[in-house]
């Protein structure tokens, strides 16, 4: 009897220990994403992958893959159209990473952050 108490009690703590450090990754997800005001976007490195951020005007977060389709470059933010630009041979995606302009002829990848 004294051993299901023990083991029962260590499982707990096991569990309290993911539950806390659960909501501090959300914690450091909510400040990773803070600075990004909405109507921009931009690349940045989230737990070690390069992430396309976009924040919408009404608060809303878009977030991407940014590596092109085409043949694996970075894009980039063009905050003037709004729009995911690759600089290698000029493929343009959507804020929801469509393709707008080719020669990429697939989307970006979302990712979930
Ligand atoms: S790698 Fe992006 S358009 Fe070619």
């Amino acid at each position: 009897m004294v051993f299901i108490i023990k083991y029962f009690l260590k499982n707990l703590s096991i569990l309290r220990l993911l539950k806390r450090n659960r909501r501090s990754l959300s914690i450091e997800k909510v400040d990773f994403l803070k600075g990004l005001q909405p109507g921009t976007g931009e690349v940045v490195k989230f737990e070690g992958k390069k992430v396309a951020a976009y924040r919408d005007d009404a608060g809303t977060l878009h977030t991407l893959s940014p590596t092109c389709t085409h043949a694996g470059c970075i894009v980039s933010w063009n905050g003037e159209e709004k729009s995911w630009d690759c600089p290698c041979h000029g493929a343009r995606y959507d804020i929801n990473g469509e393709v707008i302009t080719g020669p990429a002829t697939k989307g970006l990848a979302k990712i979930d952050v």
